[in-house]
């Protein structure tokens, strides 16, 4: 059974992996140092799979820390997903961004170097293409300069990653989210904003749920059919399971170069309205939004080209828009 060692193993993303992993076979070695997510995920995740995942609360921006763990612990590979994800708090403090991004990234490579540890997933964003100058996106558009500290801690991070793999002989893939949205069909993990949310799909379901009074609808003078921004939200399991086929890819030795970068969308972009209109018939009402100013920073459209990561990753969505937002709403319900 191969070891798969998965940083930040407890948040949003990595959780749903982590169940993925262990619904294939895997064995997993969770790092986690609770900064934004909650150790009862531990559990929830043993519930779902029925297997509990090894758990080492560890701040990975310790390096002897890490050096420990690799010390006593033999892994297989490595998905890391461990890292500060908030646009607006990385410009109030990058300083702070790039010691926990691009910090710990150095630290895990260092030991994976030392060790010869091979087969490493990176969890970036698309927003590491900058802002896009054509639709849709494919994974050989230029990177413009990233619009965030955040942004660039991805740019940056796939440099490091790209060198290192070129230079110790490592293999690597780089996956460029979209935007991950949903929760997992048990309700039993998903999505815990911390305060007020700050994405568009956790703030609908607070509205819907009375939490929230009213969801502000950030423009809607963007040039596109209904004047609302357009994004390609993807359900976090799909996204789960990009994982899963990556990491097979590298431990099969499938990879065509050591270092890889595949798009992670659904390939269709949706307008804020459009999500609105199909978050009413899961929630069977109409929501309390009103249209304010265009939030600073938003880009008008951004949605992948996925003909890339279809043929060559072998990985497609399966789940739709309203099946995201169905599980979102499920979750929702089950935190009050
Ligand atoms: C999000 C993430 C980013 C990730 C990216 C991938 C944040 C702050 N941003 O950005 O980390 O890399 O996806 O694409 O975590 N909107 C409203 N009202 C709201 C909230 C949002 O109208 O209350 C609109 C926004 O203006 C935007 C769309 O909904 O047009 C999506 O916004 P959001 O969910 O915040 O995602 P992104 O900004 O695309």
């Amino acid at each position: 059974m191969k070891k798969i060692l998965v940083t930040g193993g407890l948040g949003f993303i990595g959780s749903h992996t982590v169940v993925e992993l262990q619904n294939e076979g895997f064995e997993v070695i969770i790092i986690d140092n609770l900064s934004n997510s909650k150790i009862e995920v531990l559990d929830n995740i043993t519930e779902i799979t029925g297997i509990k995942p090894k758990f080492h609360q560890l701040d990975l921006r310790v390096k002897s820390d890490v050096k420990s763990f690799f010390d006593t612990n033999k892994v297989d590979g490595i998905i890391h997903f461990a890292a500060f994800k908030a646009i607006g708090e990385s410009v109030a403090n990058p300083l702070e961004y790039y010691e926990n991004n691009i910090g710990s990234l150095v630290f895990l490579l260092q030991e994976m170097r030392d060790r010869n540890i091979d087969n490493f997933i990176f969890s970036s964003s698309c927003m590491a293409y900058g802002t896009p100058e054509k639709l849709p996106i494919t994974e050989s558009t230029p990177s413009n300069k990233a619009a965030s500290p955040y942004a660039n801690t991805k740019q940056i991070g796939e440099e490091i990653i790209e060198e290192s793999c070129n230079s110790y002989k490592m293999n690597a893939i780089t996956l460029r989210y979209f935007n991950p949205i949903g929760a997992h069909e048990t309700a039993k993990i998903g999505e815990f904003p911390t305060g007020t949310p700050q994405n568009l799909i956790p703030y609908i379901t607070q509205t819907a749920a009375g939490i929230r009074e009213q969801l502000s609808v950030f423009g809607n003078d963007y040039d596109t059919p209904d004047g609302t921004a357009i994004r390609d939200y993807i359900h976090v399991v799909d996204l789960a399971k990009a994982h899963i086929v990556s990491l097979k890819r590298l431990l099969n030795k499938e990879n065509k170069k050591n270092f890889e970068l595949f798009n992670i969308g659904t390939g269709k972009g949706s307008t804020v309205l459009e999500v609105i209109t199909t978050f009413e018939k899961v929630y069977k009402k109409t929501l309390n939004y009103k249209i304010v100013n265009r939030r600073p920073g938003d880009i008008t459209a951004i949605y992948a080209d996925t003909e890339f990561t279809n043929k060559e990753l072998g990985w497609k969505t399966e789940k739709t828009l309203e099946e995201a937002l169905s599980s979102a709403w499920k979750w929702q319900l089950k935190q009050k």
